[in-house]
């Protein structure tokens, strides 16, 4: 690591990001349906310890104590999500008030602390009368989700200036629908790509909503990126890499730049993909303010179809350093990613909208939390963006994953991602060592 400081642009947003299912709880409180989340964590066996989001960090009760601790660290901006299920309870049909109360008082009070929120409309809780009817494979949730974008961006588009429609749509479509890891745990690739077309096509139809709600707002999409690398030189691996590329980022990236669905994909999956229609591809490609990226490791690819003479000793990897989810730790990662999407598909700005890591931690005899490798891990990521900056990538803004430990999807809350520690049986939270050195960052708008 340099001794010499890193400074940030002016204006530079520094901010921390949530999702509704992972930290609010309050499961069927006032008026809310049900998830499909809900439903798979109430499934034996779906999730680590048969943990749930029931009450998770009990956030919609306690949120305004974690007001408090964001004003604390400092920081400019908050990125969270609204819970479909909450404000539509059944999906479509009856609005419930009192859901997008809970928002507008959130988002009165971040303003009032000078922190800009960032609100994501989809983190993955789709209501579950919507896949009770089909959920993202069937074509006519498209309507229902800019349904709901309208009653959200009406109630907070005079406030809300930052909108994402959607997080990480590979995870939807393809973790949920065709790896089964996710609510709803399907495992069918027709449906996972008829999921990912409709997903695209869910965010074109709520970008032109959201403007008019919010005519001085900007829109983008958050997707998870990560350079694919082959494990070695071999013909099969290579190839495998650029499947995975194609899977991963490649997918995503060209529909909503207008290029149609990269054609060796295409190719690859041999599905008729019939639910393409006329006209959707410029729907999809609806002209963005930002991109947002989720960036925490690199894929090795390896290919299971490597032939005797290529069977040649693998290339070693040099990180030998490895998070509690087993992901390598790769900040080189982030400026390979940011530099392509600069030079290969020139976003008018981008936002890292999560990174972050999970490491153990663990509360001293003196109540506090030290969490060294989680300040070195951001650290050099931010290095990183921050060289990406120099070659002239647009990052308007960094958000680590997470404010709070919380509920890691299928892993339950074996995962400890949050700047601020949380005791699950307590509920008390306390700020990391990370999250007094992030406070340090964002005052200095820089790091030494
Ligand atoms: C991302 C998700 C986020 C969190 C992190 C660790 O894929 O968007 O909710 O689970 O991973």
């Amino acid at each position: 690591m340099s001794d010499k400081k890193i400074v940030f642009p002016k204006d530079f947003v520094w901010g921390a990001a949530t999702a509704s299912y992972q930290i609010e709880g309050a499961w069927d409180e006032d008026g809310k349906g049900e998830s499909i989340w809900d439903r798979f964590s109430h499934t034996p066996g779906k999730v680590d310890n048969g943990d749930t989001g029931d009450i998770a960090c009990d956030h919609y009760h306690r949120w305004q104590d974690d007001l408090a601790l964001m004003r604390e660290m400092g920081l400019n901006a908050y990125r969270f999500s609204v819970a479909w299920p909450r404000i539509r309870p059944d999906g479509h049909g009856k609005v419930n008030q009192a859901g997008l109360d809970f928002y507008s008082r959130l988002v009165d009070a971040l303003l009032e602390a000078g922190i800009e929120p960032y609100v994501t409309l989809y983190h993955w809780d789709l209501p579950r009368r919507l896949q009770d009817e089909g959920g993202w494979p069937a074509r006519k949730i498209v309507d229902a989700f800019s349904q709901y974008t309208e009653v959200v961006s009406r109630e907070l588009g005079d406030r809300v200036k930052n909108w994402i429609t959607l997080n990480e749509p590979y995870v939807s479509a393809f973790v949920a629908y065709r790896e089964g890891r996710h609510a709803p745990g399907h495992t069918n690739l027709h449906e996972a790509l008829a999921a990912s077309h409709h997903l695209l096509l869910s965010h074109g139809m709520a970008v032109p909503i959201i403007r008019t709600n919010s005519p001085d707002a900007n829109v983008g999409i958050t997707l998870n990126l990560s350079p694919q690398v082959a494990a070695s030189p071999s013909v099969a691996d290579r190839a495998q890499a650029t499947w995975m590329d194609g899977y991963i980022n490649r997918w995503f990236l060209d529909p909503l730049v207008g290029r149609a669905y990269p054609q060796d994909m295409v190719n690859g999956f041999g599905d008729a993909m019939e639910f393409v229609q006329v006209g959707d591809s410029e729907t999809i490609s609806a002209p963005i303010d930002f991109l947002g990226v989720n960036y925490y490791t690199r894929g090795i690819a390896r290919s299971s179809q490597v032939s005797e003479e290529e069977n040649a000793p693998r290339t070693v990897f040099p990180n030998d350093e490895f998070t509690e989810m087993g992901w390598e730790v790769y900040p080189d990662g982030m400026y390979q990613i940011l530099g392509r999407l600069h030079f290969d598909y020139n976003f008018p700005a981008i936002y890292i909208t999560e990174n972050g890591v999970a490491f153990k931690d663990q509360v001293s005899p003196e109540g506090q939390v030290d969490d060294p490798a989680r300040l070195s891990y951001i650290k050099r990521h931010l290095e990183k963006v921050n060289q990406a900056i120099a070659i002239g990538a647009p990052v308007k803004g960094y958000f680590a994953w997470s404010l709070l430990d919380n509920f890691e999807w299928a892993y339950g809350y074996t995962k400890q991602f949050g700047l601020i520690y949380v005791d699950y049986e307590t509920k008390q939270r306390i700020p990391k060592s990370s999250a007094k050195w992030y406070g340090q960052v964002i005052r200095a708008n820089a790091i030494d």
